[in-house]
Formats: structure tokens, sequence, C-alpha cells
């Protein structure tokens, strides 16, 4: 049983080692790149377990109302362990500490070819509680789509109005 732990340095070469070792997923170098000086930048939280990060999340706030996660990934030989679960419970407290009512997320649309490892991420969101609010054909590249999914958060806080 591991925890999660907000990370505070080492953010971008966390990402890099992690991006790096999920060729199926990232396999432009440019995009790790991006994703490691972006990171910088966010909120990040790790799920540690015997002193490794076995897989992180960053996080970016469109406050008031969503918090948006800009990155999710599990180091491969932890896949389907429950770290991703745990990241995303971790989000969740964020977004509701910040007074945010959605977490949202953009993914990979499917496209019409044989990729499994798109699908599984498609089922690890659906699995946790997100779902597809739309597809954006264009958003990043025509080759591209972009599916936008959303997970609506229970109303905590006394005196707001529930979605
Ligand atoms: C998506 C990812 C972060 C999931 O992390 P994980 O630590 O393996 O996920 P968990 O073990 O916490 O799984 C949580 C739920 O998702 C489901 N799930 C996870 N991987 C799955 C898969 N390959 N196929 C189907 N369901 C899957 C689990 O069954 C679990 O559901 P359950 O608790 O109801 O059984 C991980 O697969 C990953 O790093 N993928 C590559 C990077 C990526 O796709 N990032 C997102 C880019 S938008």
């Amino acid at each position: 049983m591991g925890q999660t732990v907000e990370i505070l340095t080492g953010k971008a070469e966390l990402c890099r080692s992690i991006m790096g070792a999920l060729p199926d997923w990232f396999s432009e170098p440019e995009v790790i790149e991006a994703s490691a000086q972006a990171v910088e930048e966010l909120p990040v939280f790790g799920y540690v377990e015997a002193d490794v990060v076995t897989a992180m999340i960053a996080l970016k706030p469109h406050l008031p109302d969503a918090v948006e996660i800009a990155l999710i990934a599990t180091r491969p030989e932890y896949h389907g362990h429950g770290a991703g679960r745990h990241l995303v419970d971790a989000a969740e407290r964020f977004a509701q500490e910040a007074g945010a009512r959605l977490l949202t997320v953009k993914t990979l649309a499917p496209r019409g070819r044989d990729e499994p490892q798109f699908e599984a991420t498609r089922r690890f969101y659906d699995r946790t509680g997100f779902v597809k609010a739309e597809v954006f054909p264009k958003f990043w590249r025509e080759d591209h789509p972009c599916l936008f999914m959303i997970k609506p958060l229970t109303d905590k806080q006394p005196g707001r109005t529930a979605l």
C-alpha cells in the first residue's frame, strides 16, 4: 500500500522518467519535453510505493469551477494496481478544496484504428467516474481527435447549490 504526496521539486525529471517509460502512449520526445516543462508550473501529486514514485498527476486549475487533469501516468510495471485511482482521488480533493465542481480531462478520441492502449486509457477514465462530454475533431490536429471528459464533483460546501 502506498501513499499520495504532493511533489514540490524535480517535477520535470519525474515527468520525463514516467512518460519516457510509456512509448506506446508517448512516442514523441518533443511532447514529453513540452509536458516536462509544463508540469514545473503546475500542482503535481505522486503515488509512492516503497520509495518509488509509481505514478504522477499534474493539475491545471480553471477556477472557480473546474480543475483539469493535465497529465496522469503510471509506470508500466505498476499498471492496474490502483495508483491511478488514488491520484484521481487526490485530484478530486484538490479541486474540492479549491471550490471547484468539475474535474476535466482531454484524451485521444477513437479514430478508427486498432489502438488498444488508448482504449485502455478511455476505460480508465470511465471506471474512475468521467463521462464523455464532446469530441473535438481538430482540437490538437487533423488526425488527433480530442475527447473532452468531465467528472462532476459532489458539492460538500454549505450554502452552494449542488449540480
Ligand atoms: C491510464 C493510467 C494512468 C491508469 O493508471 P493505473 O494506475 O493503471 O490505474 P488503476 O490501477 O488505478 O485503475 C483504476 C481503474 O481503471 C481501470 N483500468 C486501468 N487500466 C485499465 C485497462 N488497461 N483496461 C481497462 N481498465 C483499466 C481499472 O480496472 C480500475 O478500475 P476498477 O477499480 O473499477 O477495477 C495508466 O494506464 C497509464 O499510465 N497509461 C498511459 C498514460 C495515459 O494514458 N495517460 C493518460 C493520457 S490522457
